[in-house]
């Protein structure tokens, strides 16, 4: 296959170009990502020679044209504003990316692909267009109605609802997935678990929304890129693939093992204490006391859930990773990496974060 990956400098983007490179499975693969705060090259780095990095938006017809004249046979389509918080405060950039955008790839999809067959266009979605669930109700499934809460949520049902016409309609190979909240390495500090880890290292306090009840259903990012690979190998084409980990769990419960996990490590490494001297656990106290109530987002989903058992059975997907592995890797994996985090978090994104999530007073 000759793979274009867009969005291929994010988070779930990058694992999924590594997983890609290891799998041989691809003669050519080209990332398209326009860098915005959450892309970022040190992502890709090692690949420059497997990969070829393309430094542009999705929604440039121009640009986009060109790449498929490459001989484009795939496309998985990462690209996209991601953040439910930023979408409450800016909305723009949202209804651009996700809807206009993903627009764009299908319009150059169908113009250049001549003849259909061999070709897929994988779109990478979210259960946030579901909307939110009570606590007994059934999990989120393929069949379930769209009823997205947040503007990142709509302009994400948006974008699935266009790639289904475009299947309907024109006979573009298109694939959708659905998946669950993400953890891993290469998160942006924005959201949950990334955030708190750092906050942690720094000493800084960990804004919980609300009563922190609220329940996500947790999938490292291996296990959905593993997931992606095989509904890109051997999905039936114009069909939807719920992703989860069947590992519900409350955020406040999230934070809690994050904690647990950092205090039992800085407890018995003195190296870590003076790396990280403002960590409440490098002067003998717990990273609980840095937990902090705030006000809770607008419109807030109390409850994702994903029945995963069309993917389980029909493309053998399980995952590797259970919660307790998943966090346990993810902090080493952000011990090892506080070059890139810091890097990342620099500037005028680390003072946006501050005055619109950390400062916003308690509950
Ligand atoms: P991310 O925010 O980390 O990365 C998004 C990437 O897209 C960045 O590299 C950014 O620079 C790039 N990008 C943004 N706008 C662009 C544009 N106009 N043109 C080109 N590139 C652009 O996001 P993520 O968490 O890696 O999510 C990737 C995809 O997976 C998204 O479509 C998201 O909706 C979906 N998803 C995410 C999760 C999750 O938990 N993070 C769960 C399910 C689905
Ligand atoms: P997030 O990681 O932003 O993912 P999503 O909103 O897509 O589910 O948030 C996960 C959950 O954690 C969500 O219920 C909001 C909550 N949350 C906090 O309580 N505090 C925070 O600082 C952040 C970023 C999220």
């Amino acid at each position: 296959m000759k793979i274009l990956v867009t969005g291929g400098a994010g988070f779930i983007g990058s694992n999924f170009v590594r997983l890609l490179v290891e799998s041989k499975l691809a003669q050519k693969i080209i990332v398209l990502d326009s860098l915005t705060y959450a892309g970022n090259l040190q992502n890709l780095a090692g690949l420059e020679q497997q990969i070829e990095f393309v430094h542009g938006k999705i929604q440039d017809d121009t640009l986009v044209k060109s790449l498929f004249e490459k001989g484009i046979t795939h496309v998985a389509h990462f690209a996209a504003e991601s953040h439910v918080d930023r979408s409450i405060h800016e909305p723009d950039a949202f209804i651009e990316t996700n809807i206009i955008g993903t627009h764009s790839l299908l319009k150059a999809a169908r113009a250049a692909w001549k003849d259909f067959a061999g070709k897929k266009f994988l779109h990478v979605s979210t259960d946030e267009v579901f909307g939110s669930l009570a606590p007994h109700d059934p999990a989120f499934h393929e069949k379930t109605p769209y009823s997205p809460n947040s503007p990142y949520a709509a302009s994400k049902a948006s974008s699935d609802h266009l790639v289904r016409a475009y299947h309907h309609t024109y006979g573009l190979p298109t694939l959708i997935s659905n998946c669950s909240n993400n953890y891993g390495s290469f998160q942006f500090p924005e959201k949950l678990i990334p955030l708190m880890i750092v906050n942690i290292l720094e000493g800084k306090k960990l804004p919980i929304y609300g009563d922190g009840k609220q329940i996500r259903d947790w999938l490292h990012v291996s296990d959905h890129c593993a997931a992606l690979l095989k509904i890109l190998q051997n999905g039936v084409i114009g069909e939807t693939y719920a992703i989860g980990g069947r590992n519900e769990v409350a955020n406040i419960d999230i934070v809690d093992s994050l904690c647990d996990i950092l205090d039992g490590l800085m407890a018995k490494d003195t190296g870590l204490k003076s790396r990280f001297p403002n960590c409440p656990a490098a002067k003998g106290a717990s990273a609980k006391t840095l937990k902090h109530n705030v006000a809770d987002r607008l419109g807030h989903d109390r409850r994702y859930a994903i029945n995963a058992d069309k993917i389980e059975s029909a493309l053998g997907f399980s995952p590797k990773e259970n919660l307790k592995s998943g966090l346990q890797k993810t902090v080493h994996w952000y011990l090892e990496n506080e070059d890139w985090w810091r890097n990342v978090l620099n500037g005028s994104y680390r003072q946006w974060i501050e005055k619109n999530y950390l400062d916003r007073g308690k509950a």
